[in-house]
């Protein structure tokens, strides 16, 4: 969440205005950072797809915010159960900002045969942190094993419930303990899912990339549905990683470059984005040592997608809240694809920029589509 995205959300909510430490004098627009853009092409798969449009865009930055912490908070223990743990930084982690869009998972599951070690999600697993080097501050999503059998787990879900087909892009790197797993990854069900995987139990230079079901009816391996490239840049350093989930074929990209494609179980499924980072002992995240932990962090996230139905995603009703408390909701006629814009090879990531129509050679026309448009709301603040 920038200055930009939290400030120009709290302007439009004025009554938690006050409550923030978040504010900002910017007053770019949150979501697509470049109001002109009706629509947005990335390069992907083979030449005979490429390009590709999306008619949403949204940057999440947790770069150069307040509050971050310059060490981990303390690990959980035995003494507190994970799902009723707080949030370390409600001002950030509370705001109407942040559950506009993301939620903190809190669920738990039990250990069976196969995942020995019970894991439970907690608030207390995400959180602010502060890279000194970088001069930055990131999302930190956490795992650790208790002196218990037991593992805490951090993940977050997107809100944005009705994606379909997407380019979803993060800048993090992962660090810690072996035994763990830090997930990036569309999901609908167990056999709707596209990961980025990084395993800590791997070398520094793999990662995984999946579409799920891995694992057959019969209890194998599917062969088919894994990748695991090697040779690529550590990811205990800052990396882009990307997944481009289209209608038959998935893509992943490592710093612009495409490492791996799938078309064996690509979505078809409304899903949404799950960033996480666990561990169950099971044998795809092996099990963690007592006291040992592992973190996800991400600098910024990055989603161009195209909806199943109405953009809002699935929580009418609390967007029918929000426009009786006059949040001012509008619903807007979509343009179609008529000012096309790319998002990579920009000045500044997370700003699209207005692509010449003429130079694309083409013309994209979509109809009429009758969106809900918040980004219209907040371009006509
Ligand atoms: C996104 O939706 C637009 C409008 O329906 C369509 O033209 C475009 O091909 C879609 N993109 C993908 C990747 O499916
Ligand atoms: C468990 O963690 C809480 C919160 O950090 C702390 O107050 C408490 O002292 C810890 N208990 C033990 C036994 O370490
Ligand atoms: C995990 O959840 C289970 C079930 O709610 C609970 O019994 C257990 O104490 C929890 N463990 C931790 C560390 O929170
Ligand atoms: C997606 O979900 C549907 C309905 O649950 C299922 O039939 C299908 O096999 C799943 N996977 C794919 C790739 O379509």
């Amino acid at each position: 969440m920038s200055y930009q995205h939290i400030g120009a959300l709290l302007l439009l909510l004025p009554s938690t205005l006050a409550a923030s430490a978040y504010t900002s004098t910017q007053s770019q627009t949150p979501k697509d950072n470049n109001a002109d853009c009706s629509c947005y092409v990335v390069e992907s798969g083979d030449s005979a797809q490429s390009p590709q449009y999306f008619q949403y865009y949204r940057f999440y930055d947790f770069r150069g915010l307040d509050g971050a912490l310059d060490t981990a908070p303390p690990l959980l223990n035995d003494t507190q159960t994970a799902s009723e743990e707080p949030t370390w930084q409600p001002k950030l982690f509370n705001s109407e900002a942040w559950n506009h869009d993301w939620n903190i998972q809190n669920w738990g599951k039990p250990s069976t045969d196969e995942f020995p070690v019970p894991m439970n999600n907690s608030l207390a697993n995400i959180y602010l942190g502060n890279d000194k080097d970088a001069d930055t501050s990131y999302l930190a999503l956490r795992t650790s094993r208790l002196d218990t059998a037991q593992q805490t787990a951090g993940e977050i879900e997107n809100l944005q419930k009705n994606l379909m087909h997407a380019s979803l892009r993060m800048y993090g790197r992962v660090r810690g303990s072996k035994g763990a797993v830090a997930g990036f990854f569309t999901f609908y069900d167990d056999d709707n899912e596209s990961d980025i995987e990084i395993l800590t139990a791997d070398p520094k230079d793999q990662i995984r990339y999946t579409n799920q079901p891995a694992v057959g009816d019969d209890g194998n391996e599917v062969a088919a549905a894994s990748v695991g490239p090697t040779d690529l840049a550590r990811w205990d350093e800052w990396q882009t990683h990307r997944i481009d989930w289209l209608p038959k074929n998935s893509y992943w990209f490592l710093n612009g470059e495409q490492v791996a494609a799938n078309t064996y179980s690509v979505p078809r499924k409304p899903s949404f984005l799950v960033l996480n980072m666990w561990s169950d002992g099971g044998e795809w995240s092996g099990e963690m040592e007592v006291g040992d932990s592992a973190e996800f962090h991400v600098q910024w996230i990055e989603m161009a997608f195209n909806t199943s139905g109405p953009y809002v995603g699935l929580d009418y009703e609390e967007e029918e809240k929000r426009k009786r408390r006059g949040a001012g909701l509008v619903e807007r006629e979509e343009e179609g694809c008529k000012t096309v814009c790319k998002i990579d090879g920009v000045k500044t990531v997370g700003t699209p920029e207005v692509l010449d129509s003429a130079a694309v050679g083409m013309r994209v026309s979509w109809g009429l589509v009758v969106v809900v448009g918040l980004v219209s709301l907040v371009v006509g603040y």
